[in-house]
Order: C-alpha cells, then sequence, then structure tokens
C-alpha cells in the first residue's frame, strides 16, 4: 500500500496515547518464560514484533490470556520450558532473535531459529562470539547470520566488555548468565537502554548495577510480576516531530514512557530550542506527559555517546535538523547500517528528496539544514518502519507532498501510526 501525505493547511491539535513501549513489551514476554508464577502484562503493544515474540514465547510452553491488551501468562520456568518441533519464527525483531539466543544457549531444549528477509541479512555474530565464549553451541550461515540452530548446553559466567553498545547484546549475555556457572560481569563503554536490568530486578535476579558494570549472579527462580506498560517513547517521537514541523501546532502525548537511556531526543531537542513541557511519575519505568509546541529548531551536534540513547530516533531527527538552520553532526552513527535496512543510506535518500545535502564521513553524519519547506516527490523505505515514519513526517514540510510506498510496514511498530495522524488534523490519502 502507498500513500500520500502532504503539508497540512491547519496546524495539528489534540492528544494522543502512543501504542505501547515495543521493547518492554517483547522483554516481558520473554522473561515471563523463566518463571512458573503468573504474571499480568497491562495494557502490553500488540504491533507485529511483539506478537512475534509472543508465538515464539507460546512455542516454548508460555501459556497466556489475552483479554485485549491485557496479557496473562504462567511459563515454564526456565529448566522446562519446551522444546519445539518446528522454528521459531522471528519476523523481523532482531530484538526477539538476539535475546532468544541468549535464553536459549544455556537451557536444554534444540531450537532453530529464523527471520524475515531483513532479520536474515542481520549481523547475529556479535552475539554468538561472547555466548560461544560462555560454551554456546550455536550453528549459523556460513555468513554468522539466521537461520541458526542452538543446542542447549551448560554455560560457564563471563567477564565481558561490549565492544558495540547495544541493549540487545547486552541483554543476551544477561540473559544466558542468569542460568550459567559462576559470576558474570558485563561491562558497557557507552550506556543503553535499561528495560532488561529494571525488569529482571523487579522479578528477583540477582544483578548488581555499579557505574559501567552489571554483575549477573546465576538464579534458579525468578518470580511473577504485574506491570502496566507505558507509551512507547520511540513512537511518541514522530508525534514530536510533527508538532514541530507543523507551524501554530500543539498537542498533548500522554502516558509516554520516560526511561532517560531511551529519551536522548528530548535532551538533543531542548538543546536545538524546542518547547517541551513534561510531568514525570515514578515507577519500575518512569512514565509521564509531553506537551509539544511547534518551534523552528536551531542546529547541534549530537556525540557517539548520546547515540545509544536516541539510536531509533535518528532518522527522524535527521529530518528535524534537515529543516533547522545550517548544519547539524551526528556522530557515531555506523550502528545505523544493521538495522532493520541500511537507515544511513536511507536517510541520505529521504532528505536529497527534500532538497537537503548530507554526506556521511567515517561514521559521523552531516546534515546541511535550511529554513523553509522541503521537496516532495516518491519515497522508498524499503519496508522500514522507522524510515517509513520519518518520511511521512518529513511530509508534513513538504506542500508537494510524498508519495510513500509500502507504507503498511509501520505495523511492525506502531500499527495505529497513520489513525493517530489523522486524529491530529494529518490528511492521508492512498496513492
Ligand atoms: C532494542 C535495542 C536497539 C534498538 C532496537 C530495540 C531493544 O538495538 O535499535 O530497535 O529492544 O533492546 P541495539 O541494542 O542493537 O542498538
Amino acid at each position: 500500500m502507498n500513500l500520500f501525505i502532504k503539508k497540512p493547511k491547519k496546524p495539528l491539535k489534540g492528544r494522543i496515547r502512543p501504542v505501547s513501549d515495543k521493547s518492554i513489551t517483547q522483554r516481558l514476554i520473554l522473561f515471563s518464560l523463566l518463571t512458573d508464577d503468573e504474571c499480568i502484562f497491562e495494557k502490553i503493544s500488540l504491533a507485529t514484533d511483539p506478537l512475534s515474540t509472543l508465538e515464539a514465547a507460546k512455542k516454548l510452553g508460555l501459556n497466556v490470556r489475552l483479554e485485549a491488551d491485557t496479557l496473562i501468562t504462567k511459563g515454564p520456568g526456565f529448566y522446562n520450558l519446551q522444546e519445539p518441533n518446528q522454528p521459531i519464527c522471528c519476523g523481523n525483531s532482531g530484538t526477539l532473535m538476539r535475546f532468544l539466543m541468549g535464553l536459549l544457549a544455556p537451557s536444554e531444549i534444540f531450537t532453530v531459529l529464523s527471520g524475515d528477509d531483513s532479520l536474515s541479512e542481520r549481523p547475529m555474530e556479535r552475539i554468538a562470539k561472547p555466548l560461544r565464549m560462555m560454551g554456546a553451541n550455536i550453528y549459523q550461515r556460513v555468513n554468522g547470520k539466521a537461520p541458526m540452530a542452538i543446542v542447549g548446553s551448560q554455560l560457564k559466567g563471563i567477564d565481558y566488555v561490549l565492544p558495540i553498545a547495544s541493549a540487545q547484546l547486552k541483554s543476551a549475555i544477561i540473559l544466558a548468565a542468569l542460568h550459567s556457572e559462576g559470576v558474570s560481569n558485563i561491562t558497557e563503554k557507552i550506556p543503553s537502554r535499561d528495560h532488561t536490568e529494571r525488569i529482571l530486578k523487579a522479578m528477583g535476579a540477582k544483578l548488581t548495577l555499579n557505574d559501567a558494570n552489571i554483575e549477573v549472579q546465576p538464579q534458579e527462580k525468578l518470580h511473577g510480576l504485574q506491570v502496566r506498560v507505558g507509551g512507547d517513547f520511540s513512537a511518541a517521537a514522530f508525534f514530536i516531530g510533527a508538532v514541530l514541523l507543523v507551524e501554530g501546532s500543539e498537542i498533548i502525548i500522554e502516558e509516554v514512557n520516560l526511561n532517560p537511556t531511551r529519551t536522548g531526543l528530548l535532551r538533543v531537542l531542548k538543546r536545538m530550542g524546542a518547547k517541551l513541557e513534561i510531568e514525570e511519575n515514578a515507577s519500575v519505568e518512569p512514565f509521564g506527559d509531553l506537551m509539544v509546541k511547534s518551534q523552528e529548531l536551531e542546529k547541534t551536534e549530537v556525540s557517539p555517546l548520546e547515540i545509544p540513547s536516541l539510536i531509533d530516533e535518528i532518522p527522524l531527527l535527521a529530518v528535524l535538523a534537515a529543516a533547522s538552520k545550517s548544519e547539524t553532526i551526528i556522530k557515531g552513527v555506523k550502528e545505523l547500517k544493521v538495522k532493520e535496512s541500511d537507515r544511513l543510506e536511507g536517510i541520505i535518500k529521504l532528505l536529497s528528496l527534500l532538497g537537503r545535502h548530507s554526506f556521511t564521513d567515517g561514521d559521523d553524519l552531516y546534515i546541511s539544514g535550511q529554513e523553509g519547506v522541503f521537496n516532495g516527490g516518491i519515497y522508498d523505505p524499503q519496508k522500514d518502519h522507522r524510515l517509513t515514519m520519518a518520511a511521512a513526517i518529513a511530509a508534513l514540510n513538504a506542500p508537494q507532498g510524498i508519495i510513500i510506498k509500502d507504507a503498511e510496514c509501520v505495523k511492525v511498530s506502531q500499527p495505529n501510526f497513520y489513525s493517530e495522524l489523522e486524529k491530529i488534523g494529518v490528511l492521508i490519502e492512498e496513492a
């Protein structure tokens, strides 16, 4: 399905409660396999990636009852995981495949993990390598990519300094370490999202966090949890972007997860002059409401240290930087090459369609911003959900409009993305 979106005639107004957090929903489902207590998760995300996670967990023995968006689970517990007689398909989700590698490597079962075309091209060796150092038996294609087979075995703890700032890598090692012999120490040079640590600790896992170090003690039993999942900041980000680009706009985004390891974009946008008010509450995860008003942005420089806290928001940030005054530099962006598509290439193509110059030099992205409207045309986001949503937001500053190819791929993370945009006043047509 191709969609056509253009600059709206009137300012955007209204209230939005974004789709619930994908990263947290996926973790809750997977971690509930590790306990035989009942868990209750309210307001889970029903996007495609979390649904693939639910299907995978069911194959491994998770009993589930889904009542609207409340999920009640009864897990087998780690030592009673069920061996599936079919491969587990991880769909488009890197989080699902990488977490399963860590969770299943120390188990007693044999599993095969596969994914869609995009996931089968993404690097998995970065996870397999430290797991093999712990004693894991993981067999991949010669290029180190999926599909892969895991023959569960007894693992030993590890001391490991993460060579890449990746929450998926960190989480896979934590999951393996929980069921290995001896203590593990995982060190992050740059902090990445910490949902895994927060949720596992709330389930009783013995994780000791000390600056950049996470000490993991092996654990026989975890206990159940009741959690209400907040709105996904990565989903909220696109609506913040929409408001900033359309003059006179003002919206409230309700009940958003505001975990500081995820909200780097807020800090960068504030630096660029954005008008944002935040009302925050605390829980296992912090959440709150965001009041956003349209505003012209200034240039900025984003450092490599900030990248993990806004990794999924870079396509959107690039669009906002393209509409701001003069050059913005986003440093240390090479991980974008191995996301659901080569997002660096996708960003540069999108900005060129908008009439703005951008280029990479080493690991850094340079964007020549310019105030005023964008050009339009046809954009192919290569079925990458975040590039698709970034293009939809860019279209709000393009009087000629943009036709976005295969626009339905947003369902991977935000099935209601277009209807929420319509709710605040954006006109969307099939093309
Ligand atoms: C995720 C971590 C990030 C992010 C992805 C979800 C997670 O990946 O890009 O969308 O749920 O832990 P990396 O950890 O590989 O950077």
